[in-house]
């Protein structure tokens, strides 16, 4: 068979390779301590579930619009409304399976050889394999440890060329659980009053999950970009839905048709019941995540002392998602030399820094949507690796 050369350049995230040899490990009988995945460890609410049950029971069996459900649209926007304090048309929200969609549709829509788009690195690894995909260079915006993992607008702007259609942002990031501060998204928004043709992806999948009592700052909440923003947000990790596969993109006018020529040439809709399902957890109570939230922001703190009392590990606060990305460096280890090691030797699962990016070496993500005693038991095997190995 001749495939596409365009295959080769194809990544992946290594989490779900992690993922795979940490169950393989399991199933051998070894016990695992995952801190791998990125995924909320508690069920989906429970009015969630039976909001679906209900749905299927009704006879929502069909394929329902490419661009989901009226209902569900109203939905979302009256959820923008209560949290981003913006007033959106629910024409121009697309639902789609997962959030990820939202960003290989964008990224398609721009990418081609001899363009430029921009993303965040250390960032969410399928940014930059879709971008090499379509063939368009893929420019990384440094992250750096010293700014809390949040970007320069001023080194953002300054990288612009006549090349540049897209620059995606995520805050709170994956895998850093960086946030950018408003007066760093203030400045660049004004920048980009210089470059009007730049599109701008932000993803927002973490949205609700903040600390300290910090507010989400939406990109969304900039009028003068709104006619060039795409918003990718979803129900994944906010109500712990992530094997359902729903997200949605807010789109702007001149994108919003080509969004949804792109579903019904892909997936033609989301799975009707899960529409259904995704209302209630919008509209129905909000307890479960506030409680979530809470139990998150109690292991970050439990995580973020055990961390920075390993030795050869330094580990900034993250202040949203739900991830601790460890400086490592101290203990003399490549990073993915300590992820396989890890893994092999002790059964804890971590995913290397390299994994996010170049500038990823260095740094091992560690995810604490994992129980407090998990996350102690893992910190406590992590000693004894470094006890026979660190070369710090
Ligand atoms: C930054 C970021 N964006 C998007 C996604 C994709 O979310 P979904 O599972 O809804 O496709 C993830 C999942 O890990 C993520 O970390």
């Amino acid at each position: 068979m001749k495939l596409a050369s365009s295959l080769s350049r194809l990544g992946t995230e290594t989490a779900f390779d992690v993922l795979a040899r940490a169950v393989a490990l399991e199933q051998a009988g070894r016990s695992i301590i995952n801190l791998g995945i990125g995924q909320p460890d508690f069920p989906t609410p429970s009015n969630i579930v039976e909001a679906a049950v209900r749905a299927l029971r009704e006879g929502h069996h069909g394929y329902t619009p490419a661009n989901g459900i009226l209902p569900l649209r109203e939905a979302v926007a009256r959820d923008v409304a209560r949290r981003r304090g913006v007033e959106i048309d629910p024409d121009h929200i697309v639902i789609v399976p997962g959030g990820k969609v939202t960003m290989f549709f964008a990224i398609l829509m721009f990418g081609e050889p001899g363009v430029e788009i921009m993303y965040p690195d250390p960032g969410f690894p399928i940014y930059r394999s879709v971008i090499e995909y379509t063939g368009a260079a893929a420019v990384p915006i440094a992250l750096h440890e010293e700014r809390g993992f949040a970007f320069s607008a001023d080194e953002v702007l300054s990288r612009i060329t006549p090349r540049t259609r897209l620059i995606i942002l995520n805050s709170p990031a994956n895998p850093t659980g960086g946030v950018v501060p408003k007066a760093e998204l203030d400045r660049l928004v004004a920048g980009l009053e210089r470059f009007p043709e730049v599109a701008l992806l932000s993803d927002e999948i973490y949205s609700r999950i903040v600390y300290d009592g910090t507010p989400h700052v939406s990109l969304l909440g900039y009028p003068a970009i709104r006619d060039r923003l795409i918003l990718l947000d979803g129900w994944s990790k906010t109500y712990a839905m992530t094997g359902w596969r729903i997200g949605y993109g807010i789109w702007p006018p001149a994108l919003v048709a080509h969004a949804v020529r792109l579903a019904i040439n892909c997936h033609s809709c989301v799975h009707a019941a899960t529409q259904w399902a995704a209302i209630e957890a919008l509209e129905g109570p909000q307890d479960a995540v506030e409680r979530m939230v809470a139990e998150f922001d109690r292991r970050r703190r439990v995580i973020l002392r055990l961390l920075n009392g390993l030795p050869g590990f330094r580990c900034v606060m993250p202040g949203g998602a739900f991830y601790a990305f460890a400086n490592i460096s101290g203990t003399g280890l490549k990073a993915v030399e300590l992820q396989d090691g890890l893994l092999e030797e002790e059964g804890v699962a971590a995913i290397a820094g390299t994994s996010f990016g170049r500038f990823g070496e260095g740094y091992l993500r560690f995810s604490y949507a994992a129980s407090i005693e998990a996350i102690e038991e893992g910190m406590d095997r992590i000693r004894r690796y470094l006890e026979r190995h660190a070369r710090g």
